[in-house]
């Protein structure tokens, strides 16, 4: 299995290119079979989930052309095979975004229940509630959601939590419903805005997306588009981290500012300088760390996907800090692996109280889920000696060429998979 090989200790600096954010990409690729015609997307993020959701639209008929790394054409006139079996499903939980865009447009999907992950049960109650506010009738049967209607009726719907998957998929089956849709306490992400800008540029009728009110007009079809997605201001978010854990100075490049304030205010109340240009953001660690509070909250609050690289910064500031998990009743499952490598944290339910270390010491670990395993590799960049991290198959789930980037700002990291590798990294490494 592939391993990341780290060499602790150099400050990272200089600039880096963003992707396109992964979870708008994974929507908008659902939603682009809801037209019979051919849609382009570009920008996509090359990473595992994207790739194994195309694989998944492919298995049920989707005709879909790589034209490079970052873009596809896409035509859903093929699709046949309505239920998305248990493979695709496994391999990427978003195929559930299949649900409202089949359903939508052929009143009828069937899609495999993801089942929880490492950070929680991940239920689809308000998905289903949605869906049955239009009409539909919804089962859980061999465990997959089948949903089907006659006819898609709009209608009013209020979600109990904010959820960003269920705002999307609803989003979707109301686009080719008859009617007005309303979502009420809808999630505002960025991705939720540009699945609904994708969206709109294929036809539909959506306003009000980004606020916690979606009005959804129903129309008759949708048509081709040529569609760039947004860049992924977690994978922003996580250089920033980065950049701050290293007492680096880096430059992350092709963002939206806007969609990084809950980042940038943290790291400012972290002790660091943060500066702010059109469509880029550097930061700047030269002084100590400081202690501060987080919680994590739905946009524009705090975002739980930042949540662990947020923890690992502030386990080497000066003093004590919480942090406090608001979205995933367990996303604190790195820590055991954090104070491995010298961390003073101690979780009490959602609550991770932090007592900051002068620093980390290098440990083999190993990566528990996408966005803490990010956060370890933080953790060994700024670590004293060698820190190897395992199961980077969940952290290729959502960020392209990680290691290669960090190289490119300085970093002595290396993606491997023997022992041998490993001695010859650390020899090299001195
Ligand atoms: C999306 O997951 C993201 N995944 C997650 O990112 C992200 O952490 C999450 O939104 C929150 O921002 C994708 O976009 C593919 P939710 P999603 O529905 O849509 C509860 C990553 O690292 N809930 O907003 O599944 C749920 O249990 C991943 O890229 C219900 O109770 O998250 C959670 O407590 C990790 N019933 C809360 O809502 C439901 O029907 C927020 O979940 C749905 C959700």
């Amino acid at each position: 299995m592939e391993q990341y090989v780290i060499k602790g200790g150099n400050p990272l600096v200089g600039e880096v290119e963003i992707s396109g954010a992964k979870n708008a990409a994974l929507a908008i690729l659902a939603a682009a079979i809801m037209t019979d015609e051919t849609v382009t997307i570009d920008n996509l993020p090359d990473v595992r989930d994207i790739n194994a959701l195309l694989q998944a639209m492919t298995d049920i008929g989707a005709k879909i052309e790589r034209i490079d790394a970052h873009t596809v054409k896409i035509n859903g006139s093929f699709v046949k095979d309505i239920p998305v079996n248990y493979e695709s499903m496994k391999k990427i939980r978003a195929s559930y975004y299949l649900l409202g865009s089949l359903l939508g447009k052929y009143k009828r999907a069937e899609v495999t229940l993801p089942g929880g992950c490492n950070i929680g049960s991940r239920p689809m109650d308000l998905h289903i509630k949605g869906f049955r506010a239009l009409g539909a009738h919804v089962e859980i049967r061999n465990g997959a959601v089948a949903a089907e209607a006659e006819r898609l009726i709009g209608g009013h719907i209020f979600l109990d939590k904010v959820s960003v998957g269920a705002t999307i998929n609803i989003m979707m089956a109301a686009a080719l419903a008859e009617g007005k849709t309303t979502i009420e306490n809808s999630a505002k992400e960025p991705h939720v805005v540009d699945v609904a800008n994708f969206l709109n540029s294929m036809g539909a009728n959506i306003r009000g997306a980004g606020t916690d009110v979606i009005r959804i007009v129903g129309v008759e079809k949708l048509h081709k588009t040529e569609y760039s997605v947004i860049p992924d201001q977690i994978e922003a978010g996580t250089f920033m981290f980065a950049a701050a854990a290293t007492k680096g100075d880096v430059t992350v490049k092709n963002v939206i500012p806007k969609h990084l304030e809950a980042t940038t205010a943290k790291l400012l109340e972290a002790g660091c300088e943060v500066e702010e240009f059109d469509d880029a953001v550097r930061v700047v660690a030269s002084k100590p760390l400081r202690h501060t509070q987080v919680t994590t909250l739905p946009y524009p609050g705090f975002p739980t996907d930042m949540q662990p690289q947020m923890t690992v910064v502030l386990g080497v500031a000066q003093g004590t800090s919480t942090v406090t998990e608001s979205i995933f009743e367990n996303r604190f499952k790195y820590v055991d692996e954090l104070t491995r490598m010298g961390a003073d944290i101690k979780v009490e339910s959602n609550i991770a109280i932090i007592s900051g270390v002068k620093g980390y010491t290098g440990a083999r670990v190993s990566a528990p889920d996408l966005r803490a395993g990010a956060a370890l590799v933080i953790a060994g960049l700024s670590a004293e000696g060698i820190t190897i991290v395992d199961d980077i198959h969940y952290i290729q789930r959502g960020y392209e060429n990680f290691d290669r980037k960090l190289e490119s700002l300085g970093a002595q990291i290396q993606k491997v998979n023997s022992e041998k590798e490993i001695q010859k990294f650390q020899f090299k490494a001195g």
